[in-house]
């Protein structure tokens, strides 16, 4: 009965982040737009001036950028269409790896040799942004790599997210999955945020029937992220 109360109290969380993200981009709208003006006037003011163009045109895509995932998060979390659209899995790693290209200077490297099966699956939110989280968490902090696997045949499908990055601290191993999570390890530190990702993602992707492991690269010596099906769960989500 205990563990059911966590259970449910961390759902009640996850739902009030759901509010407080669509309180946060509304919120944000206002700043965003004064960034957006005072962008445009020194496109006006400079923007011919070789040295400065280049800074600007990115003020400026990044702030209509952000506009546009205010946006997203004010709507409603789950768009309707989403419910008939499928994608092969590795595709949609491959799409949310290259939305971490774009603003990141990682080497992000997909290995799917062993993906035999390559399931496709349900276009849910819940399934891109809890992948999103740790995807996002190994371009933050990795050193310069972040390598993706997929392997897949009719019984299992396994995604693993590594960096070269510091690891996981020895602090924090045994909250991961918790709301909330801060090192005190000065190596992970500087790149902290509200600690909120990892907790956000394990819900969304166990939602989807996943189990998420957190351990340590054996190759690249990083933090691994291990997230498991059994491939005809994946099939039904
Ligand atoms: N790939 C990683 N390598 C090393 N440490 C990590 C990694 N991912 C997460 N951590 C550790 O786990 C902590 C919690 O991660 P989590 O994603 O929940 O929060 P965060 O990234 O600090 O902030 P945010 O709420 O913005 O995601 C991090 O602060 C960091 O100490
Ligand atoms: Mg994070």
């Amino acid at each position: 009965l205990y563990k059911l109360e966590l259970v449910l109290a961390k759902e009640h969380e996850l739902k009030t982040i759901g509010v407080l993200a669509a309180a946060a981009a509304h919120s944000l709208s206002t700043p965003l737009s004064t960034i957006k003006v005072v962008a445009k006037e020194l496109e006006k003011e400079i923007g011919n001036q070789p040295k400065y163009s280049k800074d600007i045109n990115l003020l400026l895509s990044e702030s209509i950028r952000c506009g546009e995932i205010l946006k997203k998060l004010s709507m409603a979390p789950i768009k309707k269409d989403d419910f008939f659209e499928t994608v092969k899995l590795e595709n949609l790693l491959i799409e949310i790896t290259n939305s971490f290209k774009e603003i990141s200077n990682k080497n992000f490297l997909i290995k799917s040799e062993n993906n035999k099966f390559d399931p496709t699956v349900q276009r849910k939110a819940e399934l891109t942004y809890g992948l999103r989280n740790f995807i996002g968490n190994a371009s933050k902090f990795s050193k310069s790599l972040v390598e993706i696997k997929i392997e897949s045949d009719k019984e299992a499908t396994l995604i693993k997210v590594c960096d070269d990055g510091p690891g996981f601290s020895e602090d924090i191993k045994n909250f991961l999955g918790e709301p909330y999570i801060h090192s005190k390890n000065p190596a992970v530190n500087s790149k902290a945020g509200l600690g909120l990702g990892i907790f956000i993602g394990k819900t969304l992707l166990e939602r989807m029937k996943a189990n998420v492991n957190f351990g340590r690269s054996p190759n690249i010596k990083g933090a691994m992220v291990t997230i498991e099906w059994e491939t005809k769960n994946l099939l039904s989500i």
